[in-house]
């Protein structure tokens, strides 16, 4: 009989405590995760699929090659299906914790610089969250599994997704929809997710451990994972496509802020004129959209999202580079550089700033 894993030992020990400690009602759980009401294709297909413990107490699938929630599979399934792409869209890809709501708090800003001057009163991101303002195709438009409409949302749209490359809908693909994607250095990524893992966990006893967590996120067990998978994907179609998909680093915008913000203004052909430099539009972007102005708006302090259940003040944290350091343990620190050595080999893709 084949031994089994850390992961499968742990994670029999952590459903055990699960089972004893807490009979947590599916109630608590944040509607993203909950696992009832789901069309009939859906849970056909979830029967058939590899199924894992998730990192809160949702199961997470294998689907098309990588990790997800059940009533996120709903929408993904439901998108690839119907999501027609525009040749006008821009849509935003990260791996979960990678800064998405930063990158689209600056993307809502940038696009419509024209149309609401930056900090005027009443300007969409100084009332609304921008998970809002740029919706998740899987986990907001497709999430019930219907056809959203969107043919009369007003062009450009400002989408985003999780979604791997490979699992795109087909016409994103193939049309000259252009892809924006944020990668997040794997160390600062995963404590961002286990810290956003325990805010969801807080009312559920889930005792899942840091390191328990660790080894999944080290075996691809994660959302939308295994996360170099996502990365490596797009980082070669930015390579190979570079009018179509432009890859930015959380770490660079931090350390660089300026510059790369112009180059996602040239990329999306809206880039600032001579005028607005000298009127300080860049730099007003920055610090609308800075950790420390959105984090304090009303808006995400005490607002909710009603679509995936969740409050707006979980995904404001740190906004810091090597937080990580506080965390790992050095056995920790080298398994990842081993894997990162590995998985990065001859991509020419390195994580700065670490
Ligand atoms: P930390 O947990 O390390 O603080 P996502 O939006 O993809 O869920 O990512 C959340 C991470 O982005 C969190 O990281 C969060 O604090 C950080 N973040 C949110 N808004 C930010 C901003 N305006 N500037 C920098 N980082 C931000």
């Amino acid at each position: 009989m084949r031994k089994p894993s850390i992961i499968q030992t742990r994670r029999k020990h952590s459903i055990l405590k699960i089972m004893t400690t807490s009979q947590t009602s599916p109630l608590l759980l944040p509607k993203y995760l909950q696992e009832d009401d789901l069309s009939e294709e859906c849970k056909k297909l979830l029967s058939v699929l590899p199924k894992e413990k998730g990192w809160i107490e949702s199961n997470l699938y294998k689907y098309q090659g990588f990790w997800i929630e059940s009533r996120i599979l709903q929408g993904v399934i439901s998108c690839q299906q119907q999501f027609q792409a525009q040749d006008s869209d821009i849509i935003l890809v990260t791996n979960p914790k990678s800064g998405t709501t930063w990158l689209k708090s600056l993307l809502f800003a940038l696009i419509n610089r024209k149309k609401y001057p930056i900090f005027e009163q009443n300007h969409p991101l100084l009332v609304k969250n921008p998970h809002d303002l740029v919706p998740s195709l899987e986990f907001r438009l497709y999430a019930d599994g219907h056809d959203p409409n969107l043919s009369s949302s007003t062009s450009p749209r400002l989408l985003s997704t999780h979604l791997p490359f490979t699992s795109l809908p087909n016409f994103v693909q193939d049309s000259r929809t252009k892809l924006v994607y944020l990668c997040r250095n794997p160390r600062d990524t995963f404590i961002s997710m286990w810290h956003f893992a325990n805010n969801l966990r807080l009312h559920h006893k889930d005792t899942t451990t840091i390191e328990e967590m660790f080894d999944f996120f080290c075996e691809g067990v994660v959302p939308f994972g295994p996360f170099w998978n996502h990365v490596l994907d797009y980082w070669k179609q930015s390579i190979e496509k570079p009018n179509k998909v432009l890859f930015l680093m959380y770490e660079e915008i931090k350390v660089q802020p300026k510059l790369q913000l112009k180059r996602l203004a040239e990329f999306l052909k809206c880039p600032f004129s001579i005028e607005e430099e000298n009127q300080g539009v860049v730099d007003q972007i920055l610090r609308m959209c800075s950790f420390e102005n959105l984090s304090n708006l009303e808006v995400n302090k005490n607002g909710k999202s009603s679509s995936i259940g969740i409050e707006y003040k979980v995904f404001f944290r740190k906004g810091e580079i090597g937080d990580w350091k506080n965390y790992f343990t050095k056995e920790m620190s080298a398994k990842l550089n081993h894997i990162i050595e590995q998985k990065l080999e001859g991509s020419g893709l390195r994580f700065l700033y670490i």
